[in-house]
């Protein structure tokens, strides 16, 4: 049997058509996805229950048929499956009890992690044996940059400025904490692999706000450790990175994480990407979530311009960031039917 297109296009080959997805696929947008979150009740009972998982990650795949799923869970229950408190606040977003300095790590462990993030794995086994044979499946966790700014702010920030201090203040100390995620994403992404995804996402939504020597510090080198610590255990899983509005420093993170492809947002020019991402590594993105909201002749015409600017070589048709909860279902139609028509 060859190969599914999502796999090929990540390990470099350039297709007459780009496979496609899209960054929170399944979610508020969805009728279906709304009728079964009410009967799971709260969001994280939803992220626990193998049954509801499962079927809430193969809604977007039956309306619109992608070339891939993504495991339907949360980057934050790693930091749950360590230990620290965590809910989601209807309207307001992740809330946990922050954790500011090295003594706020006492209660974090990770023995045990993958035992209490069990269910997740069940539903990435029961998908694996229920997608259609053409269609791939994603597992992904958050990079450890980006879970620590959630378990050092409490919430979704907006300056970051809690985790800032700590990491410049007290660099080693604050190594610590992205040692420890370094470890657990090691170890939530293999128990993935084990059970049946077939390609990986690192997702590092605040990668951007940091200046260049920070970022090579707690965005490049923790995920360089990642990718090497996975490449010995699955060497055949291929690895998508997608340090969030980095900017130019896309380049030196594709280059030294060793990542097979780069998730690009909706800011990263598509003639960068071109000249200087897709020489290295497969490229994925970038259509402005906002275009699936406003529609019409002009959501056609952004999504060829990304078609015609990255379809010349190795890449993954997707958004810049996440599907937000106003898409008009139809629009996602309009566009997943207008990425099968086009060729190169
Ligand atoms: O379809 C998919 O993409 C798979 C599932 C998925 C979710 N979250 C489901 C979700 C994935 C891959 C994520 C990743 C995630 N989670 C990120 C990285 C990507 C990004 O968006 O930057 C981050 C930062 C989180 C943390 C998180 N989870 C926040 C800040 C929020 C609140 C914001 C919101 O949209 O409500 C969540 C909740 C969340 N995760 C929802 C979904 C479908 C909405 C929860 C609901 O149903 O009420």
């Amino acid at each position: 049997m060859s190969e599914k297109p999502f796999l090929r296009a990540l390990k470099g080959e350039t297709l007459e058509r780009p496979p496609f997805w899209l960054m929170r696929q399944a979610g508020r947008y969805l009728p279906e996805y709304r009728a079964t979150r009410a009967e799971a009740g709260g969001f994280l009972d939803l992220c626990f229950d193998p049954d509801r998982a499962t079927e809430v990650t193969l809604q977007p795949i039956r309306r619109y048929g992608m070339d891939a799923a993504i495991l339907f869970s949360d980057i934050l229950v790693v930091p749950w499956g360590l230990g620290q408190e965590l809910r989601f606040a209807e309207g307001e977003g992740p809330i946990l009890p922050p954790i500011r300095d090295e003594a706020g790590m006492a209660g974090l462990r990770l023995d045990g992690l993958t035992e209490r993030l069990a269910p997740v794995y069940e539903t990435v086994r029961r998908l694996a044996a229920a997608l259609p044979a053409e269609t791939a499946l994603i597992g992904f966790a958050g990079a450890p940059w980006t879970v620590a700014c959630y378990m050092v702010e409490g919430r979704g920030g907006k300056e970051y400025l809690e985790i800032k201090s700590w990491a410049y203040r007290d660099p080693d100390g604050f190594g610590r904490l992205i040692d420890l995620l370094v470890e657990a994403t090691v170890a939530h992404l293999s128990a993935q692999i084990a059970a049946g995804a077939e390609a990986v996402q690192i997702f590092d939504s605040w990668a951007g706000v940091l200046p260049e020597d920070q970022f090579r510090r707690w965005v490049v080198a923790p995920t360089k450790a990642i990718v090497a610590a996975l490449r010995a255990r699955h060497p055949g899983t291929p690895i998508i990175g997608f340090p969030r509005l980095a900017g130019p420093m896309a380049e030196p993170y594709v280059r030294e994480t060793g990542v097979d492809c780069v998730g690009i947002d909706t800011a990263m020019p598509l003639g960068f990407a071109k000249a200087r991402l897709q020489p290295l590594a497969c490229v994925q993105g970038n259509l402005d979530p906002a275009w699936l909201v406003a529609g019409g002749e002009g959501l056609e015409r952004a999504a060829r311009a990304i078609l015609e600017g990255l379809g010349d070589g190795p890449f993954v048709f997707n958004l810049g960031h996440g599907v937000v909860p106003r898409t008009p279902p139809e629009n996602v139609a309009r566009l997943a039917e207008l990425i099968r028509g086009w060729r190169r």
